[in-house]
């Protein structure tokens, strides 16, 4: 009997999306620290749904229940999908967004608009008890801006940019981009897998 959903995170805007997005799954949906787990986990696999499994097949052993992770980036195809799975370690852990952005539009320089394609990555994993592990995956797709702009959201926020809608995802408000982000997105497709499953 599954009683529990364990998002492993520690970050609480991510698990405040979480929550709202699975609102109607008639399980508790708790974070890490709320299910007394603390684990550092190498992500060592090679896409975004490896790395979201590692993390959840992790957790699950330690928790119990049935665990959600997710994994996600920016990948910008000038730059032949780079920086990918390196997303969060692009330049080192603890380089400024503000160094690593300007990093990106100094790499791109001369590049012109239609060559500037990039997206959001986010694939979720779901581990259950019984070792069975389920992986979803959303995109939303944007282009290298110029110049940084807004100052919702995070990460790379700022120098994406969002041709239909005329502005950064940093100058969405957050409602807004969660309707249409790539984690959004993944985490419907895993809430339709898991009413699918009864849950
Ligand atoms: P994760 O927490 O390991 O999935 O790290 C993903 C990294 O990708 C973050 O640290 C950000 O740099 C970047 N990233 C993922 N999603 C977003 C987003 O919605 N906006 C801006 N940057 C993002």
């Amino acid at each position: 009997m599954i009683d529990k959903i364990v998002f492993a995170t520690g970050n609480e805007g991510k698990m405040r999306e979480v929550r709202l997005i699975l609102e109607d799954i008639s399980l508790p949906v708790l974070s890490m620290k709320e299910a007394g787990i603390e684990a550092e986990i190498e992500e060592n696999g090679k896409t975004f749904e490896e790395n979201a499994a590692i993390k959840a097949k992790a957790v699950q052993k330690l928790s119990g229940g049935l665990v959600l992770a997710d994994d996600s980036g920016l990948e910008i195809d000038y730059l032949n999908g780079e920086p990918g799975i390196y997303s969060a370690r692009y330049m080192g852990e603890d380089t400024s967004y503000r160094v690593k952005n300007q990093n990106l539009i100094d790499r791109l320089a001369g590049v012109k608009d239609e060559d500037r394609t990039a997206r959001f990555v986010c694939a979720i994993a779901a581990a259950f008890p019984n070792g069975e592990v389920l992986t979803t995956r959303g995109t939303i797709e944007g282009r290298i801006g110029y110049e940084e702009k807004g100052t919702n959201g995070f990460g790379y926020d700022p120098i994406f940019y969002l041709p239909e809608y005329g502005c950064s995802t940093a100058e969405l408000e957050p409602s807004e981009k969660n309707s249409i982000s790539h984690r959004g997105r993944a985490l419907r497709l895993m809430r339709e897998l898991l009413k699918e499953r009864g849950l």
